[in-house]
């Protein structure tokens, strides 16, 4: 009924009013506790401290002294930080380098300022409150103009001012469109732009959260059902720096296996080892690079996790040899329901060593999932993720190096889409119930995940692909963004649904390409596919009983398409894997909004249709269909086209063609590029690396390109390579200097081809301070010459 109109029933109106908040009251003292500062209220209890001079942690907890015990998401201690105290009648000041807290006591209303004396959050009229069913709420100034990225997963466009949000991690199968404020991800953080400055909130409480950003004109606030008000101010001032400072918290992408970034091909289901190998023969003759092919539930004896069906998978062991031998890597689904069959290992196993969740009084909680009645294992407890981690040798021993974690929102197939609350989990002894820890039940089971492949995985890196997570999921896996649909309209919201993943601190993220729902026309695919070879992660799949969507489903015109930009990703990977080592650095994204290189400029603030790759490289995909051009937007710098090489100023809007076969992409002046080929996939090595300088009139171009095995972690122990570029264009002469600022790893390249873009006339090459010749093509505007390395 709820689909019909009778939804809208008057009659349904809720007659309850809400409960109401009450104020945590006036100040009535303090003491300092080591470098812990502890305000008692009339009604509650305050806790501050900084964990570094651009972050503090603020605790308020009506109930009791609040709890400051490590969180599932933070992973660092609070460092020394020397602050000065200052009290007066009516406020306490408290101040380091880059923070300081105004604190209003009277009643008491915290203020945190940016040592250059902005306000980045202000609490006026209401602050922290609670209500008698223990919920809690904080309420802030929300400035006219403030914008607001992050919050994890969420639909919609880039800027989240005027959304109402909730996190609870949700498996929504229909509809993911505006209205849906809850999805797989709850990631409880958000980054505030004002003015150009940017700063952070991370709410970490595990309990569902309410992110209201929509409700008051001049006032937002983040609520929970439970728990205590446990927020960190991150002092920015610049976008990047408050990603830096939020996975400084809550953990960095270790750095992923070069395959992992190819082009993976999935569908629910290959059914059958033969439809398996049929697709890797296909791939292999159409001449399409491919790195990963994924089981879905059918490779499963009747959806048990840890089993093949010997029918449909007589030989997994000699698959997964023979693709990997082709450079391909298998990559199989795992889900956390547990068939309930006593002559079941994992089943018996969990029973018997009690890992499954539990009611208070004992009792095993079922719910219903692919392989019907099923027990769900406690990740909360670490005897359970490493029982849980030893399973995954099943996988390991017969070559499998990634695992695609699915349903573990957990998903039941029930009203409440989930477990029920009630179940207390474990927690290591310190039980808490699913109603407090529902959202970090995927985070648990990825780290289970992630460690046990981690050893067992011969001193290979392990890939993890995970639909639900809580804050810090990034050190674990890569996002995709769950059950999309074959629909323009979900395209169109990957873009900015990716961009606040990746503000969210999830760097290695990307919808399903083609759409996993519905059916996917070719142009869709084709689209789609041009913006999948620039999303962070790359995986075509589609659902059960829709069209099909490999490559060459749609015939030739659309499977050249398609194949052309998937060599396009493999053409890009070296300056791709770059990114992603510096992502795994800082934090920083490598699929960013503009607002993040532009904070300034506010034609970028909810620009959700373009992003850049890095810094400089510009991606604005065509999102309608039968549409052969679009605007673009290009921030001020000249912009050269990456496909003409023409030179275009910025601060404008611009008209720009796009057949079918283009993806409009633009590269800043002065950007300097690292290019491989279109290789088969990332099992074969390049001799040749094309390093491309598009001339700037002013400064000197800087580029860090990055390498190593791709494969294992020696990098960790100095095996890699940090090669230098530096470019500069003077005149009528050009100064290129190369250097190995490390060099422990020896590649497999002999030869760098560069190539100059954006010259007129001939000029002077000095390359490590020795003229070189270069051959012009005045027609291009574009030179290139050879390096033997
Ligand atoms: C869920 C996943 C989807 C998968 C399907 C079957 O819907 O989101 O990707 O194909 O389950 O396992």
């Amino acid at each position: 009924m709820q689909d019909t109109s009778f939804a809208i029933h008057p009659g349904n109106k809720k007659q309850l009013k809400d409960t109401p908040y009450q104020d945590i009251g006036d100040f009535r003292g303090f003491k300092q506790n080591g470098s812990l500062i502890q305000i008692q209220c009339e009604q509650g209890y305050v806790n501050i401290i900084f964990y570094q001079d651009s972050i503090v942690r603020i605790v308020m907890n009506p109930f009791q002294s609040p709890i400051m015990e490590s969180s599932f998401a933070v992973i660092t201690e609070p460092r020394e930080v020397s602050y000065t105290l200052k009290e007066t009648h009516d406020q306490l000041i408290i101040s380091n380098s880059e923070l300081e807290l105004v604190i209003q006591k009277f009643p008491l209303r915290i203020n945190v300022h940016s040592a250059d004396g902005r306000v980045l959050v202000g609490e006026s009229e209401r602050g922290l409150g609670f209500n008698e069913k223990k919920e809690v709420i904080c309420y802030k100034d929300m400035h006219e103009k403030d914008h607001f990225y992050g919050f994890g997963e969420k639909t919609s466009f880039l800027d989240k001012r005027g959304e109402k949000m909730t996190m609870w991690n949700s498996d929504v199968y229909a509809p993911h469109n505006p209205e849906i404020d809850a999805l797989y991800e709850s990631i409880p953080y958000f980054m505030t732009l004002r003015n150009g400055k940017a700063h952070g909130i991370f709410f970490d409480n595990t309990y569902k959260t309410v992110f209201d950003m929509k409700s008051e004109q001049d006032t937002y606030s983040f609520w929970a059902e439970g728990g205590q008000i446990d927020y960190f101010v991150l002092a920015g001032p610049s976008p990047k720096d408050v990603l830096e400072q939020y996975t400084s918290l809550t953990g960095r992408m270790p750095l992923p296996p070069k395959w992992s970034l190819g082009y993976h091909q999935s569908r629910y289901s290959y059914e059958t080892e033969q439809e398996v190998r049929e697709l890797a023969r296909n791939f292999i003759e159409k001449g399409i690079p491919v790195d990963a092919i994924y089981l879905d539930i059918h490779y499963m004896d009747g959806y048990r996790v840890f089993s093949f069906d010997k029918e449909r998978f007589p030989n997994p062991k000699q698959l997964i040899a023979d693709l990997k031998n082709a450079g391909i890597q298998v990559v199989p689904i795992v889900d956390p329901g547990v068939k309930e069959d006593p002559e079941y290992h994992a089943y018996q196993q969990g029973i018997y060593e009690n890992h499954f969740c539990k009611y208070m009084d004992g009792t095993i909680y079922y719910g219903d999932v692919w392989p019907g009645n099923s027990a769900f294992p406690d990740f909360t407890n670490a005897d359970t993720r490493e029982w849980w981690g030893e399973l995954h040798r099943f996988y390991t021993e017969l070559g499998i190096e990634g695992i695609w974690n699915d349903m573990n929102e957990p998903a039941v197939f029930n009203e409440t889409k989930t477990m029920d609350v009630k179940v207390m989990h474990g927690n290591n002894g310190n039980p808490k119930t699913h109603k407090e820890l529902h959202n970090v039940y995927g985070l648990l089971m990825g780290e289970a995940t992630y460690h046990a492949l981690k050893k067992q995985n011969n001193g290979n890196r392990p890939f993890l692909l995970t639909r639900a997570g809580y804050a810090g999921v990034q050190r674990y896996g890569a996002v995709w963004t769950g059950d999309n649909r074959s629909f323009w309209e979900h395209l169109a919201m990957a873009v900015p649904m990716c961009m606040n993943l990746g503000i969210s601190g999830v760097a290695f993220t990307g919808p399903d390409v083609g759409g996993f729902a519905h059916d996917a026309t070719g142009e869709l695919l084709a689209r789609w596919t041009q913006l999948g070879a620039f999303t962070p992660y790359f995986r075509n799949h589609s659902g059960l009983d829709t069209v099909r969507q490999e490559p060459w489903a749609f015939g030739e015109e659309i499977g050249n398409v398609v194949k052309k930009y998937i060599q396009l990703r493999y053409k890009w990977l070296p300056y791709l894997y770059t990114l992603f080592y510096k992502a795994s650095k800082t934090g920083i994204p490598v699929m960013r909004p503009l607002l993040m290189e532009y904070p300034n400029d506010e034609n970028t603030f909810n620009l959700s249709d373009q992003f850049l790759i890095g810094e400089n490289v510009m991606i604005a995909p065509i999102l309608k269909p039968t549409t052969y051009h679009r605007v673009v937007y290009l921030p001020a710098g000249n912009w050269y086209d990456y496909w003409t090489n023409k030179c275009y100023e910025g601060n404008t809007y611009m008209m720009v063609e796009a057949s079918l076969d283009t993806l409009p992409i633009f590269i800043k002046e002065g950007t300097i590029l690292s290019l491989g080929k279109d290789i088969k996939n990332t099992s074969e090595t390049l001799e040749e690396m094309e390093i491309h300088l598009y001339k700037s009139d002013e400064g000197t171009s800087l580029f860090q390109l990055y390498e190593d095995d791709g494969r294992t972690f020696e990098y960790e122990n100095g095996a890699y390579l940090l090669k230098e570029f530096r470019c500069h264009f003077q005149n009528k002469m050009i100064t290129i200097n190369m250097e190995d600022l490390h060099s422990g790893y020896l590649s497999s390249w002999r030869r760098l081809v560069f190539h100059l873009h954006g010259l007129t006339e001939k000029m002077e090459l000095k390359f490590n301070g020795e003229t070189v010749e270069m051959d012009l093509d005045e027609q291009k505007g574009t030179a290139s010459f050879q390096v033997s390395i």
